[in-house]
C-alpha cells in the first residue's frame, strides 16, 4: 500500500484524508500543519515541524496548504516522493517550478498538476503547441478576494505572472491554465470582485489554430477559498495517482 503525507489540513487537506481513509487507498503517514491544535485530524497524526527526513519513505506528498509551503517544500519533498500540490500561484516564480521539475527527474520522482476548481487541464495540455491565445477571467466575492467591495469592481487586469502574485490564494487557476498552455507570461488574466455572487466563476478562452474553445465553470463557495466543487476534483485526482478505482478518464 502507498504511504502518503499532507502538507495543510484544512477544507481540501480533511476531505481528500478523509477519502483515502474511507477507501483505505493509501496510509497516510501524517498531516502536516503548524496552525492546528489537534494532535491527530481524522486519526491521522498531526505534525507542527516539518524536515527533510519526515519525507524519507513516503510515495506521495499533498500539499493543500499554502504557495508560500510549495515554495519551501517542493524541491525537497520530489528527492524522496512524488507531489501534488494545490497552491499552484508558487510556480509563478521561475525558480520554483525549474526547482521542483529538477528534482522530479534526477530522483525519478513525478510532479502532480492537478485540475483544481476548473476542467480541461489535460486537453489544454495536449493542444499547447497549436495554442495562440489563452484568457481567463474569475468572478469572485469581496469576502473571498480578501476585499470590501460594495459594487462590482475589476481588480486587476494584465498577465497571470502578476495575478499568481498579488493574489496568491484566489487565483491557482490562472496558475494551473498557465502552466497546461502557453505560460505565465502569455496568459491573460482579469479578476472581477461582485458583491452579488456567492461563488466562484471562471471563463476561459482558447483560442488557436484550427479551435476556439470556452470553458465556463461557476461553484457555490459562500465566500471560501475553495469552492463546492474542490474537494470532490481534489479526491479525482488522488485516485488517478494511486491507481484505486476501476474506471479511469485520462
Ligand atoms: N488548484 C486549485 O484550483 C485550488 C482550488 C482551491 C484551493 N486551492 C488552494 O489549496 C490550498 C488549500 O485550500 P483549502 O480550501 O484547504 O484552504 P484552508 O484555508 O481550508 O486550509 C489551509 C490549511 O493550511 C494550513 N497552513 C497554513 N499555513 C501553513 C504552513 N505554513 N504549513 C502547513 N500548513 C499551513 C492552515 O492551517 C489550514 O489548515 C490553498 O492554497 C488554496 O488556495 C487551489
Amino acid at each position: 500500500m502507498k504511504k502518503i503525507a499532507f502538507l495543510g489540513g484544512g477544507k481540501v487537506g480533511q476531505a481528500m484524508a478523509a477519502h483515502v481513509l474511507e477507501n483505505k487507498s493509501a496510509e497516510i503517514a501524517f498531516i502536516f500543519d503548524p496552525f492546528r491544535k489537534e494532535d491527530t485530524l481524522l486519526g491521522v497524526p498531526v505534525i507542527r515541524e516539518l524536515n527533510e527526513t519526515c519525507f524519507e519513505g513516503l510515495d506521495l506528498v499533498v500539499e493543500c496548504a499554502t504557495a508560500d509551503v510549495v515554495k519551501a517544500y517542493a524541491a525537497c519533498a520530489l528527492k524522496h516522493a512524488s507531489f501534488l500540490p494545490f497552491s499552484m500561484t508558487a510556480f509563478r516564480e521561475d525558480e520554483v517550478l525549474e526547482g521542483a521539475k529538477k528534482a522530479a527527474a534526477e530522483y525519478g520522482h513525478t510532479l502532480y498538476l492537478p485540475h483544481g476548481a476548473i476542467l480541461g487541464l489535460d486537453g489544454i495540455f495536449d493542444g499547447r503547441t497549436i495554442i495562440d491565445e489563452v484568457s481567463i477571467e474569475t468572478i469572485k466575492s469581496p469576502k473571498s478576494l480578501g476585499r470590501d467591495d460594495k459594487e462590482y469592481t475589476v481588480v486587476f487586469d494584465g498577465t497571470a505572472r502578476e495575478a499568481a502574485g498579488l493574489y496568491p490564494r484566489n487565483v491557482n487557476v490562472h496558475a494551473a491554465l498557465s502552466l497546461a498552455g502557453i505560460g505565465f507570461d502569455r496568459t491573460h488574466s482579469r479578476i472581477i470582485s461582485d458583491p452579488s455572487v456567492n461563488t466562484n466563476e471562471h471563463v476561459i478562452r482558447v483560442k488557436g489554430e484550427g479551435i476556439d474553445w470556452t470553458i465556463h465553470v461557476t461553484a457555490f463557495a459562500a465566500g471560501a477559498v475553495s469552492g463546492k466543487y474542490v474537494p470532490y476534483s481534489a479526491c479525482g485526482s488522488l485516485d488517478r495517482i494511486l491507481g484505486s478505482g476501476n474506471v479511469s478518464f485520462v
